[in-house]
């Protein structure tokens, strides 16, 4: 059978670090209240005039040389991002044209913090349909642009950065499959008040602000993730003992240790990077995925699972066999 496999994972963070101290400068807050309610230390903030499409070349530039690739070889662009440069076109050409590349098809996709999940299902589905045969998948974000810095409930959550995979369509072994095994998508509207953006191009003809009800949002954010980690454990036969790695979306340190709990992992299986990049949205998962491949946690044939959620609701999960 045909399946994709991540060949190669890129990532870049602005330079400029912003830690809890300083923000307790902006706004009513202080290091030990965010530390303890969301285990984060600090974030990156992009400099003045930093796109979310710079981010996302550069972190799909590294993406790129880890795979050993030629751009030439790359048929697909999908971007996640729910932070474009601008309205349109597509952040996704944009990058496509920083790499140089006039050929294949490029577009961007918005499922906020399940962005990533999105874009890899959308891409292995291209990929195993054959109708690509290399992607590139990138979760890249300026959060930093969209929040109310004078929200202390908001401002202190989120950072910038981006990630990115190279993933490329292989016949694999149908006895161990190895590859992306599945993926799991879902998503309730219903939900639109609990997060969102107060404007846009067809409401206010302009960009508003990041709005959230953080209580209702954790409330939803464990049940929700661990539906969409069973699912793909189910779908394979597999257990949570299987699971080598957990990969979820970095929004808080306490709900990502009540969904590794709830897959009884120890929390050395669990790769963390919010206490350093805070919540990049779309970014936080690739980003994560980065940091465990290039210090060697994750090896050859290791079971991976990434799980998000996001706005809208939407959320969901990949499971990988490295
Ligand atoms: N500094 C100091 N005090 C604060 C801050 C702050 N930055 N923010 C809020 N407070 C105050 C509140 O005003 C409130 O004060 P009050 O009791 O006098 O009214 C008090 O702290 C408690 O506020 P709560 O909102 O009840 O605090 P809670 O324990 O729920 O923690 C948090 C808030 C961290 C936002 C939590 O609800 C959470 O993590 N929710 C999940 C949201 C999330 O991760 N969203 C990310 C986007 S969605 C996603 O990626 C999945």
């Amino acid at each position: 059978a045909t399946r994709s496999r991540i060949i190669g994972c890129g990532a870049y963070l602005p330079k400029r670090v912003v830690s809890n101290v300083e923000l307790a400068q902006r706004v009513d807050t202080s290091d030990e209240w965010i530390r303890q309610r969301t285990g984060i230390q600090e974030r990156r903030i992009a400099a003045p005039g930093e796109k979310t499409s710079d981010l996302a070349t550069a972190a799909a530039r590294t993406a790129i040389e880890r795979a050993g690739i030629d751009v030439a070889q790359l048929d697909l662009i999908v971007v996640a991002t729910a932070t474009p440069d601008e309205t349109f076109p597509a952040t996704a050409t944009t990058v496509q044209a920083r790499l140089g590349m006039d050929h294949g098809a490029a577009f961007d996709l918005q499922a906020v913090c399940t962005g990533f999940v999105y874009a890899l299902a959308v891409a292995d589905n291209f990929l195993r349909l054959g109708q690509a045969r290399t992607a590139l998948v990138i979760g890249a974000e300026t959060f930093s642009r969209i929040l109310d810095w004078e929200d202390r409930t908001t401002c202190v959550l989120f950072g910038d950065g981006a990630g990115a995979v190279v993933l490329q369509a292989q016949e694999t072994d149908g006895f161990r499959p190895s590859g992306v095994l599945s993926t799991h998508l879902y998503s309730d509207g219903r939900h639109h008040d609990a997060l969102y953006v107060d404007g846009g191009p067809s409401s206010t003809q302009s960009t508003g602000h990041l709005r959230m009800e953080g209580r209702e949002v954790f409330r939803h954010a464990v049940v929700r993730m661990s539906e969409a980690v069973d699912a793909a454990l189910s779908a394979n036969q597999l257990s949570a003992n299987d699971v080598d790695w957990l990969v979820p979306h970095q929004a808080n340190m306490r709900i990502i240790e009540a969904t590794g709990k709830r897959l009884n992992l120890s929390p050395e299986r669990v790769v963390t990077t919010v206490d350093r990049h805070a919540n990049t949205s779309a970014a936080s998962i690739p980003l994560a995925l980065f940091e465990a491949v290039e210090d060697g946690r994750i090896q050859e044939g290791d079971l991976v699972l990434l799980e998000g959620m996001g706005g809208g609701f939407t959320w969901g999960s990949a499971l990988i066999r490295w």
